[in-house]
């Protein structure tokens, strides 16, 4: 920890600090990782500061070289980030050491509120973009998937009950749609995210013509902030990012509960693959989903990042607190467990083998055909509603008779309504069922394949 004569705001202190509150108050054992993000954006200042004139060629020549070799010695393992209350006192001061007194002119113009509001968009970018690149991967494998499966039978629930025939491909589709969204939210969050603070000073701008169009450019940044007590205060582009991330996990989420209630012996749909199973140390023959459950697991964690992001902000007035130091843990935890979690679900589930025999058996039997049957009288001019009414009294007696609506002879059905003719045996057949819905966004292996390549068109 530093002494209160290491401290670059210590002028007007008389008496040094708890050493509890050196510790308290440092946030360097979670902003270290934000070296590059602070080094590169200190860059940028000193070349807005040159430009300005307050700082000399030489000036500028000896902090450029600094800043570049103290990355450089981070970067290799040379140079530890340690002892210094953040990142960007650990950097000022080692560039104050290594080249002197015009390593002290670094901070003209600038607040650390404009510095590490710079920083974390600079994190944030890079953030979303790997994001938006998993994502993309992601989707390509379900649609992989989904077009190897377009014509595979299975069951749509609905309230766990089986509902209607759908094909797996389509199911695996309305994930890809999930994750499409996903990515299309962390892409639009960065258009929030990427403009440039500097400039901003502590609350109220600077009185030295630092040029904001230029730090906003040599960053990369599209444009620079309006209002600075905005811009040292904002933190909505965290928010929204953990916001997106919290969705995006819930849906992975569900589709590993549905791989975890799959691999069940009762379901008996999925095999997940023995790379991401565990085993039990008491029960022998034990095969956990422990992967499938951590992901459904951290999905609670991020939620709650997400709560210590919006609590954080809320009731703090403008424009700087302190508070706003608390962001960082809660969004690196975000980022962390996000990518584990997309990285692992992607390669856990090409892995996964499907039962296809099972799921179309289970595509099967049961009262599936019911509303098939419902449409079929309705077709015929019965009325929906009175044709719901006879199939579900039909439904009472096969329960009655413990038979399946497909077993039931033409002449049972007939005794119910002579509108049933022999043309409903075909109908009933599951991959009947499923052919006829045709229509733009049904689970027909046609449409499945129109979706893979709609998706495909979007990325
Ligand atoms: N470590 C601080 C943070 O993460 C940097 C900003 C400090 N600003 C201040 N006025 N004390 O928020």
């Amino acid at each position: 920890m530093p002494t209160k004569n290491d401290k670059l705001w210590a002028g007007r202190f008389t008496g040094g600090n708890d050493p509890l509150t050196d510790a308290f108050n440092s946030s360097l054992g979670a902003d270290k990782r934000l070296y590059r993000q602070d080094i590169e954006g200190s860059l940028a200042h000193a070349a807005a500061l040159q430009k300005g004139g307050a700082l000399t060629a030489a000036e500028y020549a000896a902090i450029e070289t600094g800043l570049k070799s103290i990355l450089n010695d981070v970067k290799s393992g040379k140079l530890a980030v340690e002892n210094a209350e953040d990142v960007h006192m650990f950097v000022e001061s080692c560039l104050t050491e290594k080249i002197g007194a015009a390593g002290k002119k670094l901070h003209t113009g600038r607040s650390r509120n404009d510095q590490v509001a710079t920083d974390m968009r600079l994190y944030m970018r890079g953030a979303a973009q790997n994001t938006i690149a998993l994502l993309k991967d992601l989707i390509g494998t379900v649609l992989t998937l989904a077009e190897k499966h377009a014509a595979a039978l299975m069951p749509a629930y609905t309230h766990m009950q089986k509902a209607q025939p759908v094909t797996l491909g389509h199911y695996l589709c309305a994930y890809a749609e999930m994750f499409l969204r996903d990515l299309q939210r962390f892409a639009d969050g960065l258009k929030r995210a990427d403009v440039c603070p500097l400039g901003s000073g502590a609350a109220a701008g600077t009185t030295f013509p630092v040029d904001r169009a230029l730090t906003a450019k040599l960053l990369g940044f599209p444009a620079y902030t309006r209002n600075s007590m905005d811009a040292v205060s904002d933190r909505d582009y965290l928010i929204e990012f953990a916001a997106n991330a919290s969705i995006c996990m819930a849906h992975l989420s569900r589709i590993c509960e549905e791989f975890i209630l799959w691999s069940t012996g009762e379901f008996n749909f999925v095999k997940i693959s023995d790379a991401y199973s565990t085993g039990s140390s008491m029960m022998p023959q034990k095969r956990n989903p422990d992967v499938a459950e951590l992901i459904r697991g951290k999905t609670g964690r991020v939620y709650g990042d997400l709560t210590a992001l919006l609590t954080l902000v809320k009731g703090l007035p403008l424009t700087y607190n302190k508070d706003l130091q608390e962001d960082k843990e809660a969004v690196f935890d975000v980022c962390d467990t996000l990518e584990m979690c997309l990285k692992i679900f992607a390669k856990m589930l090409p892995a996964a083998e499907f039962n296809l025999a099972a799921m179309e058996k289970a595509a099967d039997g049961g009262f599936m055909a019911a509303t098939d049957m419902a449409d079929y009288l309705a077709s015929k001019n019965i009325p929906f509603r009175d044709a719901h009414g006879i199939i579900g009294k039909i439904v009472k007696h096969c329960e009655e008779t413990g038979k399946t609506l497909r077993q039931l002879p033409l002449s049972e059905l007939q005794s119910f309504s002579p509108a049933f003719a022999a043309d409903i045996v075909e109908l009933l057949k599951p991959e009947t069922m499923v052919k006829r819905r045709d229509l733009p966004g049904g689970p027909s292996p046609d449409r499945v394949r129109d979706n893979v390549r709609a998706i495909r068109g979007l990325l």
